[in-house]
């Protein structure tokens, strides 16, 4: 991965640059877009991205994921997750989590994000878009539920550095998931998945609700035992309380 690298020093959205190589048919996979600014970088749920110039990572990675069926997409959401987290746990973040589906986590609060936009041909994946937000160095946030690895290390990191040993360590889990290796990923998921079988509050069709994380089912749905029953929420169905 990032073979082919492209640097904008500035861009709406490097996912929205990505999805326009590909309308062109110029990206090969692996193909790489980083920034150093977005004007109007996109995040889960319509939420926006918002990260200050230069100090963090912002990029898109083009896959071409077409041995994945659309059924089991969410195995790419896990195998980016565990990526981004060996990188965390590599710089000494030992208790970096991944929080369901995909945000990354440090001690309670948010360091990054990752908003995979696919394209399906039939019953396969054609295209991904793997956008990854993380924080670096960025030391202020208007909310206090964010943070940064210069925040929780109390240093400061070469962000080219960084990005060039995460493009390494995705690879890594993109060729585990693609020699088949799912139990191996889902596993190691669960292992860093933030809450797993403790219970908490999410949010379920405007309700609080108190539940335990008990797994991810096949098709990346969260598995919560609620009342001693088991039930499974799309993204679009719950969120957590934090
Ligand atoms: C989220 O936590 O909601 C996901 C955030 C994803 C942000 C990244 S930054 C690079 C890429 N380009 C975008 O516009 N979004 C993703």
């Amino acid at each position: 991965m990032g073979q082919q690298q492209i640097f904008l020093p500035v861009c709406e959205s490097t996912n929205s640059e990505a999805q326009q190589l590909l309308n062109k048919n110029e990206a090969t996979e692996g193909c790489t877009i980083v920034t150093a600014k977005q004007t109007r970088g996109r995040g889960q749920r319509g939420n926006s991205w918002e990260a200050e110039p230069g100090k963090n990572i912002t990029l898109s990675v083009i896959l071409s994921p077409s041995f994945l069926p659309v059924r089991y997409q969410f195995h790419l959401n896990m195998a980016v997750s565990l990526g981004v987290l060996d990188l965390l746990h590599e710089q000494g973040l030992k208790q970096a989590q991944v929080k369901w589906p995909n945000d990354l986590y440090f001690e309670d609060k948010k360091l990054g994000g990752i908003l995979i936009e696919n394209t399906i041909n039939s019953y396969s994946l054609q295209h991904s878009i793997v956008g990854i937000g993380l924080n670096v160095n960025q030391l202020v946030f208007k909310n206090n539920t964010a943070t940064s690895l210069a925040l929780a290390l109390g240093h400061n990191l070469d962000v080219d550095v960084l990005i060039k040993r995460l493009l390494e360590l995705l690879e890594k889990r993109y060729l585990e998931l693609r020699s088949g290796k799912v139990a191996k990923l889902k596993y190691e998921y669960l292992q860093v998945l933030f809450r797993y079988q403790e219970q908490h509050f999410f949010m379920v069709d405007g309700h609080k609700v108190q539940g335990q994380i008990l797994g991810v089912a096949e098709d990346g749905r969260l598995a919560l035992e609620i009342n001693k029953g088991l039930r499974y929420f799309s993204f679009k169905e719950i969120a957590y309380i934090i």
